[in-house]
């Protein structure tokens, strides 16, 4: 198969062959970044920007190593700093940079639906880093490789996601992904942080964390986004701990063997105690390392080939 996309803004219109290609790509990736010198020429002479208008550790440094390492230049661009404040438009600002003839944008933008804009109006590649609480495609495509590396198959795989499913973008991703590939996905939090009609992406809801995670092979842990949320969902951190954060007897429910997940950042203590974010489960720094391979794979499969 090929890839023929100009953009990729997120997991809703991949194709499960589409899905397996970026993977089988990240693979043949992965191994250069254990080798000593870990560059190849393949992106020689393009230029990638990073825009990002949140803030980001894993996912901005993570394109931007990915870009180096197939010899691309790289232009980063943080909103705070830029004439984004003096009240220049996104528009106005991709137009600009693409005026310094930059090959592809990666934008990670607060609104739902900025990178399919900037994709519609733009000649150029768009790649979604995360676009409000909608989509996180390569989240998504670095958890699939993980889960793929440790299980080697998706098919009837039991995945529980648990925390605020409202307003997780990598929620929403995984859930496309992983329904994709043949998994079974659960979600579990609080009632107020579980989007009304979510059983229409083809879920599970649970409301308790030891029903939801009995028997599953991945447990994948997510933070409370507070910079999404406009009221309380919950009486007190306090309350959610007691409730919904990971423990090791929660845990033992699962699988035994069972991969523990989470995106990142954690928030230690709130929803996974320290004990398990560095507990021998935790593949956590596996998806980070990953992440890399993924995104190597999507700068490639987007601008290393003729469409
Ligand atoms: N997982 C993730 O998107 O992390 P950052 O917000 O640090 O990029």
């Amino acid at each position: 198969m090929s890839f023929k996309r100009k953009d990729l803004l997120g997991i809703e219109d991949l194709s499960p062959e589409e899905i397996y290609f970026i993977l089988d790509t990240a693979k043949s990736f992965r191994q250069i970044l254990d080798r000593s010198i870990k560059k190849v020429p393949t992106l020689r002479g393009k230029t990638v920007a990073n825009l990002f208008f949140e803030p980001s550790t894993r996912t901005r440094i993570s394109f931007e190593l990915a870009a180096k390492r197939l010899n691309a230049d790289v232009v980063s661009f943080s909103s705070s700093t830029s004439s984004v404040v003096k009240g220049e438009s996104l528009l106005d600002t991709v137009k600009n940079i693409m005026a310094m003839r930059v090959d592809c944008f990666i934008l990670r933008h607060p609104t739902p639906g900025a990178p399919h804009i900037l994709a519609k109006n733009l000649p150029i590649s768009v790649i979604n880093a995360g676009d409000g609480s909608h989509e996180h495609p390569t989240q998504a495509l670095l958890d699939l490789y993980t889960i793929r590396e440790k299980r080697g198959k998706f098919k009837d795989l039991q995945v529980v996601i648990i925390g605020d499913i409202a307003h997780s973008r990598v929620a929403r991703s995984d859930i496309w992904a992983l329904s994709k590939l043949g998994a079974k996905v659960r979600i579990c939090g609080p009632p107020t942080l579980i989007p009304p009609q979510i059983e229409k992406m083809g879920v599970k809801v649970f409301y308790s964390v030891k029903e939801a995670i009995r028997g599953v092979d991945v447990v994948m842990m997510l933070r409370i986004q507070k910079e999404r949320q406009n009221k309380c969902f919950f009486p007190s951190l306090r309350e959610y701990r007691e409730f919904f954060s990971l423990n090791e007897e929660r845990l033992g429910l699962a699988k035994s063997g069972a991969m523990l997940m989470h995106p990142g950042p954690v928030n230690r203590g709130i929803e996974l105690p320290v004990s398990l974010v560095d507990g021998k489960r935790s593949v956590i720094l596996n998806q980070v390392t990953n992440g890399i391979a993924v995104r190597m794979a999507v700068l490639y499969l987007l601008l290393g080939r003729k469409r």
